[in-house]
Protein backbone atom coordinates (compact mmCIF):
# COMPACT_ATOMS: atom_id res chain seq x y z
CA UNK A 1 0.00 0.00 0.00
CA UNK A 2 1.75 3.71 -1.19
CA UNK A 3 -0.05 5.56 0.81
CA UNK A 4 0.52 4.16 4.48
CA UNK A 5 3.27 5.03 6.03
CA UNK A 6 3.96 4.76 10.11
CA UNK A 7 5.88 6.51 12.88
CA UNK A 8 6.83 4.34 16.08
CA UNK A 9 8.18 7.00 18.17
CA UNK A 10 8.02 4.09 20.56
CA UNK A 11 6.30 5.86 23.78
CA UNK A 12 6.27 3.17 25.98
CA UNK A 13 9.60 1.69 25.62
CA UNK A 14 10.78 1.86 29.28
CA UNK A 15 7.75 3.44 30.53
CA UNK A 16 5.42 0.88 31.24
CA UNK A 17 7.43 -1.10 33.46
CA UNK A 18 9.02 2.27 35.30
CA UNK A 19 5.53 4.24 35.98
CA UNK A 20 3.52 1.07 37.37
CA UNK A 21 6.50 0.43 39.72
CA UNK A 22 6.15 4.13 40.54
CA UNK A 23 2.42 4.73 40.68
CA UNK A 24 1.95 1.68 42.96
CA UNK A 25 4.35 2.83 45.51
CA UNK A 26 2.28 6.24 45.98
CA UNK A 27 0.29 5.93 49.50
CA UNK A 28 -2.70 6.84 47.03
CA UNK A 29 -2.23 3.91 44.51
CA UNK A 30 -3.32 5.84 40.64
CA UNK A 31 -2.26 4.42 37.40
CA UNK A 32 -2.38 6.76 33.89
CA UNK A 33 -5.75 5.26 31.94
CA UNK A 34 -3.12 5.39 28.76
CA UNK A 35 -1.69 2.05 30.14
CA UNK A 36 -5.42 0.64 29.60
CA UNK A 37 -5.24 0.04 25.88
CA UNK A 38 -3.11 -3.17 25.25
CA UNK A 39 -4.61 -5.49 22.15
CA UNK A 40 -6.93 -6.64 24.65
CA UNK A 41 -8.10 -3.43 26.34
CA UNK A 42 -8.61 -1.82 22.74
CA UNK A 43 -10.82 -4.40 21.92
CA UNK A 44 -12.13 -4.48 25.18
CA UNK A 45 -13.08 -0.42 24.96
CA UNK A 46 -14.65 -1.25 21.05
CA UNK A 47 -17.65 -3.40 22.93
CA UNK A 48 -17.93 -0.83 25.86
CA UNK A 49 -18.86 1.76 23.02
CA UNK A 50 -21.55 -0.57 21.61
CA UNK A 51 -23.59 -0.97 25.09
CA UNK A 52 -26.82 0.24 25.61
CA UNK A 53 -25.69 2.23 28.41
CA UNK A 54 -22.25 3.73 27.01
CA UNK A 55 -24.20 6.90 25.47
CA UNK A 56 -21.48 8.81 24.17
CA UNK A 57 -20.21 6.97 21.59
CA UNK A 58 -23.78 6.58 19.41
CA UNK A 59 -24.37 10.39 20.76
CA UNK A 60 -21.11 11.48 19.36
CA UNK A 61 -21.65 9.24 16.16
CA UNK A 62 -25.19 11.08 15.48
CA UNK A 63 -23.91 14.67 15.76
CA UNK A 64 -21.10 14.35 13.69
CA UNK A 65 -23.27 12.45 11.07
CA UNK A 66 -25.74 15.08 11.59
CA UNK A 67 -23.52 18.08 11.27
CA UNK A 68 -21.23 16.73 8.82
CA UNK A 69 -21.71 19.20 5.95
CA UNK A 70 -21.51 22.13 8.02
CA UNK A 71 -18.26 21.25 9.49
CA UNK A 72 -16.68 20.77 6.09
CA UNK A 73 -17.69 24.24 5.23
CA UNK A 74 -15.80 25.47 8.28
CA UNK A 75 -12.97 23.41 7.02
CA UNK A 76 -12.95 23.94 3.95
CA UNK A 77 -10.74 22.03 0.80
CA UNK A 78 -7.32 20.38 1.39
CA UNK A 79 -6.97 19.65 5.08
CA UNK A 80 -4.74 17.56 6.81
CA UNK A 81 -6.70 15.11 9.20
CA UNK A 82 -4.54 15.06 12.55
CA UNK A 83 -6.60 12.37 15.33
CA UNK A 84 -5.63 11.86 18.59
CA UNK A 85 -6.27 8.34 20.51
CA UNK A 86 -7.74 7.02 17.15
CA UNK A 87 -8.47 3.64 18.39
CA UNK A 88 -10.12 1.86 15.22
CA UNK A 89 -10.41 5.22 13.26
CA UNK A 90 -14.20 5.00 12.91
CA UNK A 91 -15.85 8.27 13.59
CA UNK A 92 -13.56 9.96 11.44
CA UNK A 93 -14.64 7.87 8.14
CA UNK A 94 -17.94 10.10 8.66
CA UNK A 95 -15.76 13.53 8.56
CA UNK A 96 -13.63 11.99 5.60
CA UNK A 97 -16.75 11.11 3.26
CA UNK A 98 -18.03 15.05 3.92
CA UNK A 99 -14.76 16.84 3.90
CA UNK A 100 -13.34 18.03 0.60
CA UNK A 101 -10.38 16.41 -1.17
CA UNK A 102 -8.48 15.90 2.41
CA UNK A 103 -5.01 15.39 1.25
CA UNK A 104 -3.93 13.53 4.92
CA UNK A 105 -4.54 11.84 7.35
CA UNK A 106 -2.34 11.27 10.70
CA UNK A 107 -3.79 8.92 13.18
CA UNK A 108 -2.03 9.45 16.89
CA UNK A 109 -2.36 6.38 19.36
CA UNK A 110 -0.58 4.53 21.64
CA UNK A 111 -1.60 1.56 21.08
CA UNK A 112 0.44 0.86 18.04
CA UNK A 113 -0.88 -3.00 16.87
CA UNK A 114 -4.33 -2.14 16.85
CA UNK A 115 -4.15 1.81 15.28
CA UNK A 116 -1.17 0.08 12.61
CA UNK A 117 -4.26 -2.14 11.54
CA UNK A 118 -7.06 0.66 11.67
CA UNK A 119 -4.96 2.65 9.23
CA UNK A 120 -4.18 0.25 6.66
CA UNK A 121 -7.52 -0.42 6.93
CA UNK A 122 -8.52 3.19 6.50
CA UNK A 123 -5.68 3.63 3.84
CA UNK A 124 -7.08 0.97 1.53
CA UNK A 125 -10.65 2.47 1.63
CA UNK A 126 -9.13 6.08 1.18
CA UNK A 127 -6.62 4.90 -1.71
CA UNK A 128 -6.35 9.10 -2.69
CA UNK A 129 -5.67 10.14 1.25
CA UNK A 130 -1.66 9.46 2.79
CA UNK A 131 -2.77 8.02 5.48
CA UNK A 132 0.19 8.49 8.11
CA UNK A 133 0.28 6.37 11.71
CA UNK A 134 2.27 7.89 14.34
CA UNK A 135 2.23 5.85 17.18
CA UNK A 136 3.00 8.44 20.42
CA UNK A 137 2.21 9.51 23.75
CA UNK A 138 -0.44 13.03 23.00
CA UNK A 139 0.33 13.99 26.67
CA UNK A 140 3.86 13.75 26.27
CA UNK A 141 5.37 17.12 23.59
CA UNK A 142 5.77 15.89 20.63
CA UNK A 143 6.43 16.76 17.27
CA UNK A 144 4.20 16.18 14.06
CA UNK A 145 6.14 13.79 11.41
CA UNK A 146 6.91 16.17 8.09
CA UNK A 147 3.64 15.83 5.22
CA UNK A 148 5.09 17.50 1.95
CA UNK A 149 3.31 14.90 -0.33
CA UNK A 150 0.42 17.62 -1.45
CA UNK A 151 -0.25 20.76 -0.40
CA UNK A 152 -2.51 21.71 2.95
CA UNK A 153 -4.67 24.47 3.20
CA UNK A 154 -6.01 23.19 6.57
CA UNK A 155 -4.64 21.92 9.83
CA UNK A 156 -7.52 19.81 11.95
CA UNK A 157 -7.06 18.14 15.21
CA UNK A 158 -10.27 15.87 15.30
CA UNK A 159 -10.25 14.57 19.21
CA UNK A 160 -13.24 12.25 19.59
CA UNK A 161 -14.77 10.25 22.51
CA UNK A 162 -14.36 12.99 25.59
CA UNK A 163 -10.69 11.19 25.86
CA UNK A 164 -9.71 14.28 27.08
CA UNK A 165 -11.94 14.16 29.95
CA UNK A 166 -9.46 11.31 30.90
CA UNK A 167 -6.92 14.59 31.41
CA UNK A 168 -7.70 16.62 34.98
CA UNK A 169 -8.46 20.14 33.69
CA UNK A 170 -4.52 21.27 34.19
CA UNK A 171 -3.44 18.23 32.07
CA UNK A 172 -6.54 19.09 29.63
CA UNK A 173 -4.95 23.01 29.61
CA UNK A 174 -1.98 22.08 28.86
CA UNK A 175 -2.80 19.42 25.79
CA UNK A 176 -4.97 22.34 24.55
CA UNK A 177 -1.87 24.08 24.35
CA UNK A 178 0.67 21.48 22.88
CA UNK A 179 -2.43 20.93 20.30
CA UNK A 180 -2.47 24.94 19.42
CA UNK A 181 1.74 25.09 19.16
CA UNK A 182 1.11 22.11 16.62
CA UNK A 183 -1.47 24.50 14.70
CA UNK A 184 -0.77 27.56 12.78
CA UNK A 185 -3.65 30.41 13.10
CA UNK A 186 -7.04 29.42 11.60
CA UNK A 187 -6.13 26.06 11.90
CA UNK A 188 -9.02 23.78 13.85
CA UNK A 189 -9.50 21.35 16.48
CA UNK A 190 -12.98 19.30 16.55
CA UNK A 191 -13.18 18.08 19.97
CA UNK A 192 -15.94 15.67 21.66
CA UNK A 193 -16.45 16.69 25.65
CA UNK A 194 -18.92 14.78 27.49
CA UNK A 195 -21.13 16.80 29.84
CA UNK A 196 -22.53 17.30 33.21
CA UNK A 197 -25.60 15.56 33.64
CA UNK A 198 -28.23 13.56 35.93
CA UNK A 199 -25.06 11.18 37.75
CA UNK A 200 -28.09 8.38 37.52
CA UNK A 201 -26.90 8.36 33.60
CA UNK A 202 -22.96 8.73 34.20
CA UNK A 203 -23.13 6.08 37.10
CA UNK A 204 -25.06 3.38 34.96
CA UNK A 205 -22.22 4.28 31.59
CA UNK A 206 -19.40 2.94 33.91
CA UNK A 207 -21.28 0.27 35.65
CA UNK A 208 -22.89 -1.56 32.55
CA UNK A 209 -25.16 -4.65 33.26
CA UNK A 210 -22.75 -6.91 30.91
CA UNK A 211 -19.60 -6.25 33.14
CA UNK A 212 -17.93 -5.30 29.99
CA UNK A 213 -16.43 -2.03 31.47
CA UNK A 214 -15.42 -4.15 34.65
CA UNK A 215 -13.38 -6.72 32.66
CA UNK A 216 -11.78 -3.81 30.90
CA UNK A 217 -10.58 -1.94 34.18
CA UNK A 218 -9.49 -5.62 35.66
CA UNK A 219 -7.90 -6.26 32.15
CA UNK A 220 -5.21 -3.69 33.67
CA UNK A 221 -3.90 -6.22 36.16
CA UNK A 222 -3.87 -8.63 33.32
CA UNK A 223 -1.33 -6.68 31.95
CA UNK A 224 0.97 -6.10 34.50
CA UNK A 225 1.07 -9.97 34.80
CA UNK A 226 1.85 -10.72 31.32
CA UNK A 227 4.37 -7.83 30.55
CA UNK A 228 5.70 -7.06 34.25
CA UNK A 229 5.69 -10.53 35.30
CA UNK A 230 3.33 -10.07 38.43
CA UNK A 231 0.71 -12.05 40.10
CA UNK A 232 -2.20 -10.43 40.91
CA UNK A 233 -4.84 -12.52 41.27
CA UNK A 234 -8.00 -10.80 39.80
CA UNK A 235 -10.84 -12.29 41.96
CA UNK A 236 -8.97 -10.37 44.62
CA UNK A 237 -10.06 -7.33 43.08
CA UNK A 238 -13.69 -5.60 41.64
CA UNK A 239 -14.03 -2.89 39.63
CA UNK A 240 -15.25 0.29 41.20
CA UNK A 241 -17.10 3.06 39.42
CA UNK A 242 -18.65 5.87 40.84
CA UNK A 243 -19.53 10.00 39.85
CA UNK A 244 -17.49 12.35 42.11
CA UNK A 245 -19.67 15.73 42.39
CA UNK A 246 -16.97 17.63 43.99
CA UNK A 247 -14.62 16.98 40.82
CA UNK A 248 -16.91 16.39 38.57
CA UNK A 249 -15.86 13.36 37.37
CA UNK A 250 -15.97 9.30 36.95
CA UNK A 251 -13.79 7.80 38.67
CA UNK A 252 -13.11 4.40 37.81
CA UNK A 253 -10.87 2.13 40.70
CA UNK A 254 -9.98 -1.04 41.44
CA UNK A 255 -10.43 -2.14 44.95
CA UNK A 256 -8.63 -4.33 47.25
CA UNK A 257 -11.36 -7.19 48.50
CA UNK A 258 -8.64 -8.45 50.97
CA UNK A 259 -5.42 -8.28 52.60
CA UNK A 260 -3.03 -9.05 50.11
CA UNK A 261 0.66 -8.79 48.56
CA UNK A 262 1.23 -8.68 45.11
CA UNK A 263 4.74 -8.94 43.69
CA UNK A 264 5.46 -7.06 40.12
CA UNK A 265 9.15 -7.69 38.93
CA UNK A 266 9.39 -9.44 42.56
CA UNK A 267 8.94 -6.34 44.17
CA UNK A 268 6.64 -6.74 46.57
CA UNK A 269 3.39 -4.39 46.89
CA UNK A 270 0.83 -4.28 49.72
CA UNK A 271 -2.87 -3.80 49.60
CA UNK A 272 -5.19 -3.35 52.60
CA UNK A 273 -9.03 -4.63 52.07
CA UNK A 274 -10.76 -2.21 50.66
CA UNK A 275 -7.38 -0.35 49.40
CA UNK A 276 -8.03 1.26 46.11
CA UNK A 277 -6.15 1.77 43.10
CA UNK A 278 -7.90 4.53 40.85
CA UNK A 279 -7.23 3.61 37.24
CA UNK A 280 -9.12 5.99 35.40
CA UNK A 281 -10.90 9.67 35.98
CA UNK A 282 -13.49 11.31 33.04
CA UNK A 283 -13.72 14.90 33.95
CA UNK A 284 -17.54 16.29 32.56
CA UNK A 285 -17.31 20.01 31.61
CA UNK A 286 -20.33 22.75 31.09
CA UNK A 287 -20.26 24.07 27.75
CA UNK A 288 -19.43 26.97 28.91
CA UNK A 289 -16.27 25.84 31.42
CA UNK A 290 -14.79 23.86 28.42
CA UNK A 291 -14.81 26.81 25.79
CA UNK A 292 -13.34 28.94 28.96
CA UNK A 293 -10.63 26.03 28.78
CA UNK A 294 -9.83 26.61 24.73
CA UNK A 295 -9.72 30.35 25.54
CA UNK A 296 -7.25 30.11 27.57
CA UNK A 297 -5.30 27.59 25.60
CA UNK A 298 -5.55 30.35 22.39
CA UNK A 299 -8.42 28.80 20.93
CA UNK A 300 -11.34 31.07 20.03
CA UNK A 301 -14.62 28.65 20.06
CA UNK A 302 -17.04 29.56 16.82
CA UNK A 303 -19.23 26.78 16.80
CA UNK A 304 -20.27 24.11 19.33
CA UNK A 305 -23.15 21.19 18.78
CA UNK A 306 -24.93 19.14 20.91
CA UNK A 307 -28.12 16.52 20.73
CA UNK A 308 -31.07 17.13 21.98
CA UNK A 309 -30.55 15.72 25.77
CA UNK A 310 -27.55 17.54 26.03
CA UNK A 311 -25.43 14.60 26.83
CA UNK A 312 -22.41 15.36 24.73
CA UNK A 313 -20.79 18.50 22.95
CA UNK A 314 -18.89 18.35 19.87
CA UNK A 315 -16.77 21.85 19.64
CA UNK A 316 -14.77 23.50 16.58
CA UNK A 317 -12.31 25.93 18.11
CA UNK A 318 -10.00 27.90 15.98
CA UNK A 319 -6.41 28.85 16.34
CA UNK A 320 -6.27 32.58 17.03
C1 LIG B 1 -11.40 6.28 25.04
S1 LIG B 1 -10.57 5.60 23.65
C2 LIG B 1 -11.31 6.53 22.32
C3 LIG B 1 -11.19 5.86 20.99
C4 LIG B 1 -11.86 6.60 19.83
N1 LIG B 1 -11.16 7.83 19.50
C5 LIG B 1 -13.30 6.90 20.14
O1 LIG B 1 -13.65 8.08 20.15
O2 LIG B 1 -14.09 5.98 20.33
C6 LIG B 1 -9.01 6.30 23.84
C7 LIG B 1 -8.03 6.04 22.72
O3 LIG B 1 -6.90 6.88 22.95
C8 LIG B 1 -5.70 6.12 23.01
N2 LIG B 1 -4.88 6.76 24.04
C9 LIG B 1 -5.16 6.86 25.37
N3 LIG B 1 -4.22 7.59 25.99
C10 LIG B 1 -3.32 7.95 25.03
C11 LIG B 1 -2.13 8.74 25.04
N4 LIG B 1 -1.69 9.28 26.17
N5 LIG B 1 -1.47 8.93 23.87
C12 LIG B 1 -1.93 8.39 22.70
N6 LIG B 1 -3.06 7.64 22.64
C13 LIG B 1 -3.75 7.43 23.78
C14 LIG B 1 -6.13 4.71 23.33
O4 LIG B 1 -5.23 3.74 22.85
C15 LIG B 1 -7.50 4.63 22.65
O5 LIG B 1 -7.40 4.22 21.32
Amino acid sequence: MNNLECYDFQPELGSFHDEILQSLAQSKKAIAPKFFYDKRGSELFERICELEEYYPTRTEIALLKTHSQEIAQLIGKGSLLIEYGSGSSTKVRILLEALQEPVGYMPIDISQEHMVQASAELAQSYSELDVIAVCADYTQDFQLPPYSKKPVNKKLIFFPGSTIGNLDPTQALHLLKQSASLLDTGDGMLIGVDLKKDPAILNAAYNDALGVTAEFNLNLLERINKELNANFDLANFRHWAFYNEEYSRIEMHLISLKEQTVAIAQIPFHFHEGETIHTESSYKYSIEEFQELADRAGFDAPQVWTDANHLFSLHYLMVR
